[in-house]
Parts: structure tokens; C-alpha cells; sequence
């Protein structure tokens, strides 16, 4: 794994944003596999930076890792919301060629199979990735076994907790959501994970460090042959480097 520690998020952006620029340049049709959270934000800002001085994004194709379930798409809490705001609706990537699960989708088990379908068929050439303080990738939370593909997941206590600062209060966090499998996440030929702060300083260790274990998803990227873990001082700092 390449661990790159950088002073801020701001500076740590830039730097994963660039590495999302060299996918996009370098392929004929790109595929970006997306996060939300507060994490990604410095990224998205200095990508559509990187846009406004001129990198086209028009053939670019980007997947989502996840979506609540229940909530609409126009819904200011929803995941589809947080990438219009801070991304789609700044850079020129075709509307049809955003994908997110559906969270208000009837027929939850087709709209997984829908989704994986929709991965098949476009391969992602590079995945961001936030992780949860539980260890969580997507919203593959801590378990005893870690499912392979797009499903439908009853989100922790801990992450309810966290995702509430998003909501007025905890009581309106949605508890499931739509996420894509370890299997999926693995499967995208590179892989960029990003953590800031020192309240992620202790399950970066515990990913990176300690062996792989269900209850730390995050470990599972120690099986991948191309992952950049992009720090800022603070979550580097129970790393031996
Ligand atoms: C969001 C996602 C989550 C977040 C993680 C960190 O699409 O998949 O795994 O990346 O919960 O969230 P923040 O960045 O808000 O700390």
C-alpha cells in the first residue's frame, strides 16, 4: 500500500484529486467510483477546480458506493443531493452517466440486482473511499461476514450516531441503506481511501496495520494490489512510519 501523509485535507485533495485527473485523461471512457461524507469534500472541491481550468469530464462515467434507503433522490440528506451539490452540478458529466442505488426503489432486491448489473457493465478504473470510525467501506458495516455484492444493509448504531451530524438529529437518519459489496469495491482496478482527523487515527492502524478481520471492513483493501491511502498528520498519527 502507498500511505501518503499530507499537512491538511486541502492539500491531501489536491493530491487525490490529480490522481483522479491522470484516470480520466488516460482512458477512453472513465470510470470513477464515488463516495459521500465529510472526508471526500476536499477532493471534490479541488476537482472541480481542476474542471474550471479545463480537464473535460464529458465522457466520464461515475458509480456510487451507496444511498439511504427511503430517502427520494431530491431529498437535501440524500446522497444523490450531496453529489449534485458537491460535484455533479459543477463539472459537465452527463446526467445519465451518474449512478447511485435508487433508496426508494419497491422492490429492494431487483434494485440491488439492477446495480450490480450497471458495475458489470461499466468497470470501475479507480474507487474513492472514505472509512467509517467502525471500519466501515461503503456502508459495509462490521460483521461476521462481508457480502460480496450490492445489498441491503441495517446501518450500526455507531454510524447512525456519526451520519447524524447530517440530519437535525439522530432520530431522522435513515437505518438501512443500499451499498455496494467488498467484492465490487475490490474488483475496481485502483483504489484511493482517504481519512482525516484524529478520530480516524486509531481504525486506519487497525485497517492497514493489523491483520485482515471481518469487524474492520477496511482490511479487506489489504488484499488489493493498488491502493493509495491518502492522511492528513492527524489520522496518520497512531501509524509506525
Ligand atoms: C459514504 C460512504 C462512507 C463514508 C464514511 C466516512 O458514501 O461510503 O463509507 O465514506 O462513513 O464518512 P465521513 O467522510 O463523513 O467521515
Amino acid at each position: 500500500m502507498n500511505i501518503r501523509v499530507f499537512r491538511t485535507p486541502s492539500d491531501a485533495g489536491i493530491y487525490a484529486a490529480s490522481i483522479l485527473e491522470r484516470v480520466v485523461t488516460s482512458k477512453e471512457r472513465p470510470v470513477l467510483g464515488l463516495a459521500t461524507g465529510g472526508t471526500v469534500i476536499p477532493l471534490y472541491e479541488a476537482f472541480v477546480n481542476l474542471v474550471r481550468c479545463g480537464l473535460d469530464v464529458s465522457h466520464v462515467t461515475t458509480l456510487n458506493l451507496d444511498e439511504y434507503i427511503g430517502l427520494a433522490p431530491d431529498h437535501p440528506q440524500s446522497y444523490r443531493a450531496f453529489m449534485n451539490e458537491h460535484l455533479f452540478s459543477k463539472v459537465g458529466i452527463p446526467a445519465e452517466s451518474t449512478h447511485l442505488p435508487n433508496g426508494i426503489a419497491s422492490d429492494l432486491a431487483a434494485e440491488c440486482e439492477r446495480y450490480n448489473a450497471v458495475i458489470r457493465k461499466n468497470p470501475i478504473d479507480i474507487q474513492i473511499l472514505g472509512i467509517g470510525v467502525n471500519g466501515h467501506i461503503g456502508f459495509n458495516e462490521p460483521s461476521h461476514t462481508l457480502i460480496t455484492g450490492t445489498h441491503v444493509v441495517n446501518l450500526s448504531a455507531e454510524t447512525i450516531k456519526m451520519n447524524a451530524r447530517f440530519f437535525q438529529n439522530e432520530e431522522e437518519v435513515p437505518r438501512q441503506a443500499i451499498t455496494m459489496g467488498v467484492q465490487s469495491i475490490l474488483q475496481a482496478k485502483q483504489i484511493i481511501l482517504l481519512a482525516f482527523g484524529e478520530h480516524k487515527a486509531e481504525i486506519i492502524r487497525e485497517a492497514l496495520k493489523d491483520g485482515i478481520r471481518t469487524d474492520v471492513p477496511a482490511s479487506i483493501l489489504q488484499l488489493h494490489k493498488d491502493v493509495t491511502v491518502i492522511l492528513d498528520e492527524q489520522s496518520a498519527s497512531h501509524l509506525d512510519l
